[in-house]
């Protein structure tokens, strides 16, 4: 099972990869998480992205195409993977076209921009997992710690509301046009699943859950 995850910043991308990952048994390949990481370790790469993440910008199509091919090339991939924020420009899409990595399903989780600034102010997460939880709409066990390891959740840089602003201004310019890209691509490409955002996490992942084993 080789999935994509479509959606504007805080669609909910992460928090279903989470549950449809575990589901089909198969790595979450998330971009963002790996930047997150390779900023918090000072790397060379680290250092390389940080600007772009903290303006709500986008980091290189070269960097990042290169980064995903690496992982994606790990031993844990080889019976699938679910990519969660790539490709998130036509450039990425082509590249992952170009090495002729056949995908099975693309799913796109709507959201309109009003409810992804609410959500995103109200987000909290645990780095080292990629948990995520919401203050109000899915809040942890206990306030401010993550409910399997009891660690301390954490506000990420780039959920500021002028940065979520912008994210969302990169989002409309260089990232919505994919919805099209692949819905548009009906016989040989990947099954296109569009589904409503805006219900509760649950409904969302009954959902997909149940579109994706259909397939
Ligand atoms: P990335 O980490 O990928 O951020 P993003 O796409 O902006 O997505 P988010 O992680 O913010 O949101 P999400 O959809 O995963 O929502 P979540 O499940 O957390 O990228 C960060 C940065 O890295 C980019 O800005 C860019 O600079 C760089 N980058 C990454 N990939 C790149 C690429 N391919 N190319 C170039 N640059 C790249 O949910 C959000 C909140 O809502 C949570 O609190 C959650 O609990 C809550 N929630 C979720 N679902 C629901 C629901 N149904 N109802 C109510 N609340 C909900």
């Amino acid at each position: 099972m080789r999935l994509i995850f479509l959606g504007p910043p805080g669609a909910g991308k992460g928090t279903q990869a989470g549950f449809i990952c575990q589901r089909f048994g198969i790595p979450q390949i998330s971009t963002g998480d790996m930047l997150r990481a390779a900023v918090a370790a000072g790397s060379d790469l680290g250092l390389l992205v940080k600007a772009a993440m903290e303006s709500g910008g986008l980091v290189t199509d070269e960097v990042i195409i290169r980064l995903v091919q690496e992982r994606t090339d790990d031993p844990d991939c080889v019976n699938g993977y679910l990519l969660d924020g790539f490709p998130r420009t036509m450039a990425q899409a082509e590249a992952l076209d170009e090495a002729q990595v056949v995908m099975d399903a693309v799913v796109e989780i709507e959201v309109p921009d009003d409810e992804i600034v609410r959500r995103l102010s109200g987000r909290r997460s645990h780095p080292a997992s990629g948990r995520v939880y919401h203050l109000v709409n899915n809040p942890p066990k206990t306030e401010g710690l993550d409910d399997v390891t009891g660690e301390p959740l954490m506000q990420r840089d780039d959920d500021r509301e002028d940065v979520i602003r912008k994210r969302l201004e990169t989002f409309h310019a260089q990232t919505a046009v994919l919805s099209s890209y692949y819905s548009g691509q009906t016989n040989s490409g990947p099954v296109f699943i569009k589904v409503n955002g805006l219900r509760p996490i649950d409904e969302v992942k009954a959902d997909i859950v149940g579109r994706l084993e259909r397939l």
